[in-house]
């Protein structure tokens, strides 16, 4: 398949949907001790032996801070609308009550790239890369850092205003709380319940705090926050509140507080005294009106009860896995939208911010047949067109990734991109999904002209 197909009367094919793809700083950029950027949480992380497969880091990457021109025009060359991409804290605030305006400089040049060549840019200002010495003081366990946070998204919406076309507080909260403070697998690497769901209340009140902030500086921008989002299914029907539980955890914590005001009754009465230390105020705080959400979405969750009563993930014996080992499942994203609608009445539009497939890619004569990804696209673009039929509002789809990059614990072997990356020179080659997305955005202009 050279070109991915949309329905015929998608909505999809309207010119207000937006088409994208994604990346984020510590993920591409390398550049790490350059322009004035001081460590975060992950390059200390990558240090620490056997945290990342094979010991990789990002202190190259995809070499994207040298080589950020010539990847927007490849973005342009897409023919997509818009390019997510995330700021690095350390490089914009590298010392506590320090601004480096050559961070500021950094992103700017990458703004006006993006818009002189007609692409909208979709800025998240936390995709996991806490500065080091915030770090030093307690990180997300610390309440501070929420208020940190704020006065970071100060420093950038005062400097771009409506520049950023939307704003996104943070990238997957559930990610930085629970794989960085409960379980350990991403920086900082600490392990604990009452951590884990600590960090999670304070990154959920760092969002909030950030809101009006933003909408002070950047009125005509959108404004909103991305969350993870992986349906959970029952194994049997004794297993259904082993779903319910694992749903909530995954994604109804974080997303209840912002569109309802409250914790998920189901996940308080599990973790009893292991829940945050919610003050006065903080959830009318964290339920500020957003203007959109944004929903990663990649696979499915298959949950049962273990005999301790514990709620465990099974595989589906059969089912078809990318190189990642997650299982692909497009009807799970669109149950999982249309469940997000039954959920909330007052569901804001939604954005697919991220969706995608990780292969084990090889480039042969700058040819990469990454069929499975193709196929991958094509049916989760279906998926996603189905959610829409039955009601969900989705302003627009984000490929992840733009290109291989840095896949935080696996490292580079995990390759994400529709671009291939080739580490030792850095050549960039679009491979065969690139291509039939391209080509499926040129026939959609075609038809919208
Ligand atoms: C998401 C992250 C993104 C990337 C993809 C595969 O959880 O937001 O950075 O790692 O998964």
């Amino acid at each position: 398949m050279n070109k991915f197909e949309l329905p015929n009367h998608s909505l999809m094919k309207q010119p207000e949907f937006v088409f994208g793809v994604a990346t984020s700083s510590y993920q591409i950029e390398g550049g790490v001790e350059e322009g004035g950027r001081t460590p975060s949480i992950w390059d200390t992380f990558c240090k620490v032996p056997g945290k990342v497969d094979k010991g990789d880091h990002g202190d190259v990457a995809c070499d994207h801070y040298h080589l950020w021109q010539q990847d927007i025009e490849m973005i342009q060359g897409l023919g997509v609308d818009a390019y997510r991409l995330s700021i690095a804290w350390p490089r914009i605030v590298p010392q506590q009550g320090l601004v480096n305006p050559e961070g500021l400089a950094f992103y700017e040049r990458i703004i006006d790239e993006c818009h002189a060549r007609g692409l909208k840019v979709y800025v998240t200002l936390y995709h996991w890369d806490l500065p080091q010495y915030l770090e030093d003081k307690g990180g997300w366990l610390n309440r501070e850092t929420a208020y940190k946070f704020a006065d970071y998204a100060k420093v950038v919406s005062e400097h771009f205003g409506n520049k950023i076309d939307v704003y996104t507080t943070l990238n997957e909260p559930f990610v930085s709380a629970f794989l960085g403070y409960r379980w350990g697998h991403h920086a900082p690497g600490i392990v604990g319940e009452r951590e884990g769901f600590l960090a999670s209340h304070h990154l959920m009140l760092a969002h909030g705090l950030a809101m009006p902030v933003l909408r002070e500086n950047a009125p005509l921008a959108q404004h909103g926050i991305v969350f993870n989002a992986s349906p959970a299914y029952p194994q049997a029907d004794k297993d259904q509140l082993a779903a319910d539980y694992a749903a909530a955890e995954n994604h109804h914590w974080f997303i209840d507080p912002v569109l309802k005001g409250e914790y998920p009754q189901i996940v308080l009465d599990r973790i009893l005294d292991k829940a945050p230390m919610v003050l006065e105020g903080d959830m009318d705080i964290i339920s500020e009106a957003v203007d959109y959400i944004g929903i990663n979405y990649y696979s499915r969750d298959v949950v049962r009860f273990d005999e301790n009563g514990d709620i465990e993930k099974v595989q589906i014996e059969g089912a078809e896995h990318t190189h990642i080992g997650w299982e692909i499942y497009p009807q799970g994203l669109t149950d999982l939208l249309v469940s997000l609608k039954d959920r909330h009445d007052n569901l804001p539009p939604i954005y697919i911010t991220e969706n995608g497939a990780a292969g084990d890619d090889q480039c042969s004569g700058g040819v990469v047949n990454d069929e499975q990804r193709v196929r991958y696209f094509q049916t989760h673009l279906e998926a996603l067109d189905n959610a829409m039929n039955a009601g969900v509002a989705v302003k627009g789809y984000f490929a992840w990734s733009l290109m291989d990059n840095f896949e935080w614990a696996f490292g580079y072997e995990q390759r994400f991109g529709i671009v291939h990356v080739d580490y030792q020179t850095q050549q960039r080659t679009l491979k065969q999904s690139a291509i039939a997305y391209r080509n499926m955005l040129i026939e959609r202009a075609e038809e919208n002209k």
